[in-house]
């Protein structure tokens, strides 16, 4: 009897250890025809709304009810759920409704059957087992079964309630046909077996990416991007060729994640992707080496650590849909960055956009800095933000399947505050939109999503994509910034409905996302890249790169490369810089995989030669000689196709000289309409002053390329007001 009795404690000890994972009520596993009701008090609450943290609305005319109601007049109520298969259930976590009136249910039985005919209740020996449920709407609770029941259908009934009968819920059980259903379909999808699939904790975290620097010292390089709230390091990883500086020509990439703790998904893909990448590039796996070498990708698994620590504290099941999600001082930190959309909108209805406002890098307003309402970590981002020359950015979030691309802010309406109709678009839509599929459709399941939604309010289509001002707009977003702010083009993951999904699903994550996330780092090389450099051949910082037809600049990195993200077309880009001519080329993007090389030897303007020259003479005002070419230049017209004196004009000189009249001549027309000032005031010259002739000719009199001198039209030069006497 002691041996039967030890061996039956024995078994249920390993029951109890061995926790079945949910059933997927949350992760939408289980569909909505596995779903029925006694009742429902109206169609917005029918059963397929009673999934754990299900998020609803309290509008009379929406369809998203927050919870399952049961109809009130009704005396018998009872959920039930379908598990197609039998199963061995173990435990089942219930939560009130999501809205702003308190209803939740108290207590309930349980029933179990496996033809849903005849149904047998959780009992003691003497009575039906009550089991108690919720004390608030929001916090889910758990109830695990002492002995796991098998069986196909399971039954909640609900004995007792707060306000009216709602419910949300999650069931646990392990299918049983698969036998020892996890470990064996972890197996079949994982093809390589080094990674490990478990969460981990912050320290857990840093130890690991310790622990993958380790092993790929020469590859690797841990950095961190400052402090959260609590003193928790935001820990980034550096994957490349030459990890701790910025190559030449090298495109920078991010992927981030972890902006609210409690969508933990992200966080573990990224620190897979890590230690994939690593190994992978050890053992010489082309793609891997390719990707290393030619983009230095950082990767932040953790932008909020301190909402990490709490959500893990309460682990994958009862975290709710807000625990973690925000910093330790209560700031959701992607909608936590200065709004600069409306600063650019509201210049671009007044059209001043690019000519006074700039269509790119909108200064972030003075008030910013003294802001209290900013948290740490949002800082910490913004300057790390600046800081790289930052390309393409990815931030994975939680609570759906689907990729969001800018705007994510809508604007409104003054005076009333209304949305517009219609969301502005950035830009650069049509690329956002690729970037978008091209992550959502090399996901296995993200554009599978064509029967609703994770909470039944979004329309992505079969894409899986959506514009985020046209789903949930929000103001002041991270990938609004990086738009308007750098030159980064940013965009939000979302992996899937369950935020925080059991350890278990962690491999299938993995495969669902190893694919998109390395089909989307390789789409940095879109586009065109080049380098900016003056004649000789030092690089051009902070040069201005325009596509024309595209209304958003990007400008060089310090080195005076730049990468301009573009489909595949014919583009005219222009470079401009401070004290340099600016230079138009035409730049063929074609579908072949790799950017278009575009870069620009830019020459001193004129303006610039003569600033020169005034800079030589005390910054007086020069008297311009008449046999002089700079005095030549500012001279009014002289008869056409007659060069300075001195000057035989070829064919193609004369041509020159035409279209330098020309825009001479339009020039002047523009100075007459526009108000930009004037960069110099001219006092009659009280004194002659002679010019040597150090310096080069005008270029237009030279046989050099027509990318040099003036015959390009650049919104710089019109600043260059000059008058001659
Ligand atoms: C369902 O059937 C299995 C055997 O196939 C049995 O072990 C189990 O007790 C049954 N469950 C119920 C609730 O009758
Ligand atoms: C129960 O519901 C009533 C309203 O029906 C509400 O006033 C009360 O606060 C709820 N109780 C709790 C513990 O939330
Ligand atoms: C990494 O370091 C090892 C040993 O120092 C060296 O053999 C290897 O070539 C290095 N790889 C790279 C990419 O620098
Ligand atoms: C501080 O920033 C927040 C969020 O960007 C903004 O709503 C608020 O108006 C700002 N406050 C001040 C005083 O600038
Ligand atoms: C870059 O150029 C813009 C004007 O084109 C200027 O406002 C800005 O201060 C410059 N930034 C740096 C870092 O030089």
């Amino acid at each position: 009897w002691m041996e039967k009795e030890k061996e039956r404690a024995k078994k249920e000890r390993e029951i109890q250890e061995r926790e079945c994972p949910p059933l997927g009520m949350e992760s939408h596993k289980i569909e909505s025809d596995q779903l029925s009701a006694s009742s429902m008090s109206q169609y917005r609450f029918a059963p397929q709304r009673a999934r754990l943290n299900m998020q609803g609305s309290d509008e009379e005319d929406s369809m998203r009810g927050g919870a399952w109601c049961a109809n009130s007049e009704d005396t018998i109520h009872w959920f039930e759920i379908d598990a197609r298969k039998e199963t061995e259930f173990t435990g089942v976590i219930t939560q009130g409704r999501d809205s702003l009136t308190d209803d939740f249910v108290t207590s309930y039985f349980l029933a179990f059957s496996n033809d849903s005919r005849e149904w047998t209740t959780i009992h003691d020996g003497y009575a039906d087992w009550l089991f108690f449920a919720n004390s608030d709407k929001d916090s889910p609770v758990m109830n695990r079964l002492a002995v796991p029941v098998v069986a196909r259908y399971i039954r909640i009934i609900p004995q007792s309630w707060n306000g009216s009968l709602c419910m949300r819920l999650e069931v646990l059980g392990c299918p049983l046909s698969e036998p020892s259903a996890f470990s064996y379909r972890q197996n079949e999808v994982t093809p390589v077996d080094y990674l490990q699939f478990r969460y981990h904790s912050y320290s857990e975290m840093v130890a690991l990416m310790k622990s993958v620097n380790d092993e790929c010292p020469n590859i690797t390089s841990i950095y961190s991007l400052g402090h959260s709230a609590k003193g928790r390091e935001l820990v980034a990883m550096v994957l490349s060729g030459n990890p701790t500086e910025h190559e030449i020509g090298e495109p920078e990439l991010r992927l981030t994640a972890g902006l609210h703790g409690n969508e933990a998904v992200g966080r573990e893909m990224l620190l897979l992707l890590m230690q994939y990448l690593c190994k992978e590039y050890k053992d010489r796996n082309p793609r891997a080496q390719r990707l290393v070498e030619g983009i230095r990708i950082h990767l932040v698994p953790s932008l909020n650590p301190d909402g990490q620590e709490k959500a893990f504290e309460v682990g994958s099941e009862l975290s709710s849909w807000t625990t973690g999600h925000f910093t330790e001082d209560g700031y959701d930190i992607f909608q936590n960055f200065p709004d600069l959309n409306n600063i650019l909108w509201e210049a671009e209805d007044k059209g001043k956009v690019p000519k006074l406002t700039p269509n790119h890098h909108v200064p972030i307003p003075e008030d910013y800095e003294t802001n209290s309402s900013i948290a740490v970590e949002t800082k910490a981002i913004i300057s790390w933000m600046k800081s790289h020359p930052f390309v393409l950015g990815v931030n994975f979030q939680g609570g759906e399947s689907l990729v969001a691309y800018p705007y994510d802010n809508l604007r409104l309406n003054k005076p009333f505050s209304e949305p517009e109709d219609e969301p502005r678009v950035t830009a650069d839509e049509s690329f956002f939109r690729w970037l978008a599929i091209s992550y959502a459709s090399t996901h296995l399941t993200m554009t599978h999503n064509h029967h609703g939604s994770c909470h039944g309010d979004t329309r992505t289509g079969a894409l899986g994509i959506i514009n985020r001002a046209k789903w949930r707009p929000i103001t002041g977003s991270m990938n609004d910034f990086s738009y308007l702010h750098t030159n980064c083009l940013e965009l939000s993951v979302f992996l899937g409905c369950d935020k925080f999904p059991h350890q278990s699903e962690l491999a299938h994550e993995w495969e669902k996302n190893r694919e998109a996330m390395l089909t989307f780092m390789e789409q940095v090389n879109r586009g065109i890249k080049g380098i900016v450099k003056d004649e000789q051949g030092n690089p051009i910082a902070n040069a201005t790169i325009s596509v024309e037809g595209i209304n958003h600049d990007i400008t060089t990195a310090p080195t005076g490369d730049y990468w301009r993200l573009l489909n595949p077309g014919e583009y005219q880009v222009t470079a401009r810089a401070e004290g340099f001519s600016s230079m138009t080329k035409l730049c063929v993007v074609g579908y072949e995989p790799g950017a278009t090389a575009c870069s620009f030897n830019m020459a001193k303007s004129n303006w610039d030669r003569i600033k020169q020259i005034m800079a030589l003479h005390g910054n007086k005002p020069i008297r311009l000689s008449y046999a002089n070419p700079v005095g030549y230049i500012v001279q009014k017209p002289k008869p056409l196709d007659v060069g300075p004196p001195g000057f035989v004009l070829t064919g193609v000189q004369r041509r020159r000289l035409r279209l330098y009249r020309r825009r001479q001549q339009r020039n002047k027309k523009l100075r007459a309409t526009t108000t930009l000032p004037p960069t110099t005031t001219t006092t009659p010259p009280t004194t002659a002053a002679t010019i040597t002739s150090w310096y080069d000719p005008w270029p237009l009199w030279e046989g050099q390329s027509s990318t040099h001198g003036g015959i390009t039209d650049s919104p710089l030069d019109y600043n260059y007001d000059y008058n001659s006497d």
